[in-house]
């Protein structure tokens, strides 16, 4: 049998109930499962640290044996290589985001052929939630029921407020 060890890669700002989805499938399919956070140069407006992201995501995982949370700078081929991981596993949730993670996939692959990408959907409900939507909402003061856990939903809301009052000097209602 082969020892099949992947790695989900992601911003995970914040990490949402699709992405925790995701993870329990995976940690089903494979040997061991690396949920690692990426240093996305392009993003530089964060709402949570990598370290933040990283406790919140081990605190979501904890349960699971086979998962560990990291975090990683640099070409995520490199650090499949370093951590001797055979596969990337990635979340499609609709066509839309098909094209984008195609293009990452096989990029990928052309750098580094010994590691291929596996894709799961997640569960229907979570087809259309995104950090970026859950981020949003939390900004508009919207319910996030149901999107992020329990946890995650207060440090976002606690997160948001702060930012708000930084930014305005005001408290939000
Ligand atoms: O959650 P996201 O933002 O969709 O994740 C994107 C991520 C982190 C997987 C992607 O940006 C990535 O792999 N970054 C590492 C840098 C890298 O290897 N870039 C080349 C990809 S072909």
């Amino acid at each position: 049998m082969k020892n099949i060890v992947a790695i989900y890669p992601g911003s995970f700002d914040p990490v949402t109930n699709g992405h925790l989805d995701l993870i329990h499938r995976g940690s089903k399919l494979f040997d061991k499962l690396i949920v690692a956070i990426a240093r996305n140069l392009d993003k530089t407006a964060t709402l949570f640290s990598m370290e933040e992201r990283k406790q919140m995501l081990q605190a979501m995982t904890s349960e699971l044996d086979n998962v560990t949370v990291d975090t990683f700078e640099g070409l995520l081929v490199s650090y499949c290589i370093q951590q001797n991981a055979n596969a990337v596993l990635r979340g499609i949730r609709a066509i839309s985001d098909y094209e984008f993670e195609l293009q990452m996939a096989l990029m990928n692959r052309k750098m580094e052929p010994r590691v291929e990408t596996v894709f799961m959907m997640p569960a229907e409900q979570y087809s259309y939630l995104s950090s970026r939507i859950v981020r949003e909402i939390a900004k508009l003061g919207g319910p996030l029921n149901g999107l992020v856990p329990k946890m995650v939903e207060e440090r976002v809301r606690e997160r948001v407020a702060q930012r708000y009052i930084s930014a305005t000097g005001k408290h939000l209602l």
